[in-house]
């Protein structure tokens, strides 16, 4: 009742003045940036039900959000993958990507020589400290990476498309032979490359994965990063990822689906 909100104390009544309207009748042409953190319901039951995944909705930001959905989904198409996550950086979507491989104390990673300085950085010191051994090889050497594999038979092979930063171009499909043939799953980093240039899941690639800082957000505005699996079943363990790391977007810098690919 409209009369008795206006008796209400001017701070009062600004606390939610011109908020929570109901949505707009029109259908946005653009999708508007949803900068809230949290959703609300009409009741208890509904939010609960939307916690439990038996009615589709948003809770939380970290949980999941209208603007960062976008982007995976754009990312997913645009890589052709078949299911997408983003996050809020390039080294949480790779940290996420290597976690979806299922990796435990003792297992081995075999990774590009020429690997982002960060990237050999997480894998040496973080799953290093988890009892995950790293091995490098120089990826322009397939011989070399196939003796490598046979040898220690990683879980994993880790490789950029265009490494960072001496521009070295991966073999991709042949990176992806060597590491169906012994099991493992091959993560290819294509930031250098954009999925306009290659797309590394159509060469074999599992997991494909972008600092969106660079040629996808285009104008050095914004930090994000994405995974895109080739694998559905990857979707539980990168979106649990962001949800228990925590590595989300905001929802802002999510709009770099919009600012990206100019
Ligand atoms: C090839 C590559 N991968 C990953 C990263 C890490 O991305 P971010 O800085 O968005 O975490 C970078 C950053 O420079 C990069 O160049």
């Amino acid at each position: 009742m409209a009369g008795d909100k206006n008796n209400l104390d001017i701070t009062t009544q600004l606390v939610h003045a011109g908020e929570r309207t109901d949505p707009p009748a029109g259908q946005p042409t653009s999708l508007p940036i949803y900068a809230s953190a949290t959703y609300t319901y009409e009741s208890m039951t509904e939010i609960d039900q939307v916690f439990a995944g038996d009615k589709a909705g948003y809770i939380y930001t970290r949980y999941g959000n209208p603007t960062v959905n976008a982007f995976a989904e754009a990312m997913r198409v645009a890589e052709d993958g078949a299911t997408a996550c983003a996050y809020s950086s390039g080294m949480a979507a790779l940290h996420a990507s290597l976690f979806a491989c299922e990796l435990s104390p003792g297992a081995v990673l075999l990774a590009s020589q020429d690997l982002y300085g960060a990237t050999t950085n997480l894998l040496q010191t973080i799953f290093g400290s988890f009892g995950i051994k790293t091995i490098m090889a120089d990826f322009s050497d397939l011989d070399a990476v196939r003796a490598k594999a046979n040898e220690f038979k990683p879980r994993v092979l880790v490789a950029e498309t265009i490494s960072n930063p001496l521009l070295k171009v991966c073999d991709i499909d042949t990176c992806a032979e060597i590491a169906h043939a012994i099991g493992a799953r091959l993560i290819v980093d294509n930031t250098f490359a954009s999925p306009y240039l290659c797309r590394p899941l159509q060469h074999g690639a599992d997991i494909v994965v972008h600092s969106a800082t660079k040629f996808l957000g285009g104008h050095a505005d914004a930090m994000g990063g994405i995974a895109v699996s080739s694998e559905q079943a990857d979707s539980a363990a990168l979106i649990g990822v962001m949800k228990l790391v925590g590595g989300v977007p905001n929802s802002p810098s999510a709009a770099i689906r919009r600012a990206g690919f100019d």
